[in-house]
């Protein structure tokens, strides 16, 4: 799989609770690559949290230095990259992320994103009144767009292992 990926970042997409951190950092540790989460990185620069800084400047200002971060850590790499949900829709990332690296949804269907994400309530996204509401639209409303990425690995509730070895198993 390293070879596979040559000087290319991999990249993995998809919505909150899919596990892009969880399985990519195993993942960038077998590959022997550098593991950086986007979210983790905004929140570091910023010296904020993400509600914070989606509470201080809005979710547009938030966009712009996630556009900004990750234009970054791509021209850095190689590296395994794990993004906040909404970083591939935005479509300047997505050009970015196309250009020079390999990405991977992690496609998941909703009972297993929402058993996830239901636990921790750090995401302002899903402050509302019906958050596994809010969850179906956007996917409905974002799936097409993840569909774009290079590979598509689907995200079930088995052992992270598994889900590791299956996305290593996808690069090569
Ligand atoms: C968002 C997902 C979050 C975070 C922010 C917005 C989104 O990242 O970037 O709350 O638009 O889907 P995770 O996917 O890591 O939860």
């Amino acid at each position: 799989a390293r070879a596979a990926l040559g000087q290319r970042n991999l990249v993995f997409v998809g919505l909150m609770g899919a596990g892009k951190s969880s399985i990519g950092r195993p993942v960038a540790h077998q590959l022997g690559l550098p593991f950086v989460d986007t979210d983790a990185e905004i929140e570091r620069v910023s010296r904020m949290t993400i509600a914070e800084l989606f509470a201080a400047y809005g979710e547009q200002e938030f966009r712009a230095l996630e556009t900004r971060v990750i234009k970054r850590l791509l021209k850095g790499g190689p590296r395994v990259v794990s993004t906040g949900g909404g970083a591939f829709i935005n479509e300047r990332t997505r050009l970015h992320v196309k250009r020079g690296s390999l990405s991977v949804w992690l496609k998941a269907d909703l009972d297993v994103l929402w058993e996830r994400v239901n636990k921790r309530d750090t995401r302002p996204l899903l402050k509302t009144e019906n958050p596994k509401q809010t969850l179906e639209n956007l996917m409905n409303a974002r799936y097409p767009i993840y569909a774009e990425a290079d590979i598509t690995v689907l995200s079930r509730d088995v052992n992270k292992d598994i889900m590791v070895r299956e996305v290593l198993a996808a690069i090569a």
